[in-house]
């Protein structure tokens, strides 16, 4: 600064020139040495591993490269970046694959397998990107992220929850299966033997003499006694595998239940039904019977409503089930609640079928259960 100050107070302009000029050069200098280290800098913070590529080989490379694939960055400049993979198929595959998309767009994402120096194989999510608006001596820059755990990770959840899913499906049906042989079995050995005793001592009564009143009335207290446990015992068989539902199908069994449960809870039930039931699988409308006794079960206990309305609607395409209660509304917490199993069920019912639940409760106003089901076109 000293130096150009005499200068101007001497007047030698060109002097001046020059040394201005060649401040100037040492300015830009520092800077870009300092750009470049920042930039470094910067590369080596990155925690996926970069490179960058002029026609296939590396030009530079950042620090994280070390852990994922071994090389160190001395020994990578001036390679070609087929190190990284497996075998010349693949890799020329990849570069195809790299400067066709870069061509059309600036940058891509996509997962290929690598191999690692010490010959161990990863997966890595490679995000690429060209220098430059055009692919110019394909010029391009690329991370690596080894997502080998990952992926192996995620495919393990993936089949823990298929198995999970295929366990569910299988609980289910040996609890059908079992509910079923239990109802016929109290069906046969109870309800039978009740109906022959009842009839026995609506026998006995008549045989007694008109005189032993106090007897006839004892036999009528018993008459009536094995009606009203003939009918818990049909209620029971009912709820157990509801006949109604076999011998008759989903609708009639939904108006049942719809009626049973009005004369138990007290809660009004107000039903509309729009399917035919002839285009219903059997199972589906198991699964389907059993979500609606599960939701108005939940509906007696939880919603303190005084009333209920059902649609059970049949679409071109989908079987919607509709159930809404005016009671205090479900909160999302209860909804989503990991410990919802009654919830979990009736999702997972529908999840089988490859259908949807929604579910929404408005503070005092109410809750809406939503089932959807798509039919499949043929199925009986
Ligand atoms: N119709 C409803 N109105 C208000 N709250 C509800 C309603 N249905 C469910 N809930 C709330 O959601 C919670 C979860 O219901 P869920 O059916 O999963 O369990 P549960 O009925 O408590 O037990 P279970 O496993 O015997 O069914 C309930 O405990 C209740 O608080
Ligand atoms: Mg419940």
């Amino acid at each position: 600064m000293e130096e150009v100050a005499s200068l101007i107070i001497n007047g030698k302009t060109d002097d001046l020139d020059a040394s201005i000029s060649t401040m100037e050069h040492d300015v830009t200098k520092e800077r870009l040495q300092e750009l470049a280290a920042l930039e470094s800098s910067i590369l080596d913070a990155i925690p996926q591993a970069i490179v960058g590529l002029h026609n296939r080989r590396i030009i530079f490379a950042n620090n994280a490269i070390k852990g994922t694939f071994g090389w160190s960055r001395e020994e990578l400049i001036g390679k070609s970046v087929t190190i990284f993979y497996r075998n010349a198929r693949e890799s020329k595959e990849i570069a195809r694959y790299f400067y066709s998309t870069l061509k059309r767009q600036r940058t891509f994402v996509n997962e290929f397998p690598c191999r690692r120096k010490d010959g161990k194989d990863i997966l890595c999510r490679m995000r690429a990107a060209r220098i430059g608006d055009e692919l110019k001596e394909r010029r391009i820059v690329i991370t690596y992220e080894d997502i080998t755990e990952k992926k192996r990770a995620q495919e393990e959840l993936e089949r823990s929850r298929e198995q999970l899913r295929n366990l569910s499906t299988y609980l289910q049906s040996v609890r059908e299966k079992e509910s079923t042989r239990i109802a016929r079995e109290i069906h046969d050995e109870l309800g039978q033997s009740l109906t022959a005793l009842q009839m026995d001592v609506a026998w006995l009564g008549d045989q007694l003499p008109p005189e032993l009143t106090h007897l006839k009335e004892k036999t009528q207290r018993m008459v009536r006694l094995a009606d009203a446990t003939i009918e818990s015992v049909h209620r029971i068989i009912a709820e157990l595998r509801p006949i109604l539902l076999d011998d008759l199908g989903l609708t009639a069994a939904i108006e049942w239940q719809a009626k049973e449960f009005q004369s138990r809870s007290g809660i009004e039930c107000y039903v509309y039904i729009d399917c035919t039931d002839s285009s219903i699988d059997k199972d589906l409308a198991t699964a389907l019977f059993r979500i609606f006794q599960g939701v108005l079960t939940n509906v007696a206990r939880h919603a303190a409503a005084t009333a209920v309305w059902v649609r059970l609607v049949q679409k071109e395409d989908e079987l919607r089930l509709e159930v809404i209660d005016n009671g205090k509304g479900i909160t999302v917490k209860q909804a989503e609640d990991p410990r919802s199993f009654g919830i979990i069920g009736i999702r997972e019912r529908a999840n089988l079928w490859g259908g949807s639940v929604q579910i929404a409760g408005v503070q005092n106003r109410g809750t809406t259960i939503n089932v959807t089901i798509p039919l499949r076109k043929g199925a009986s």
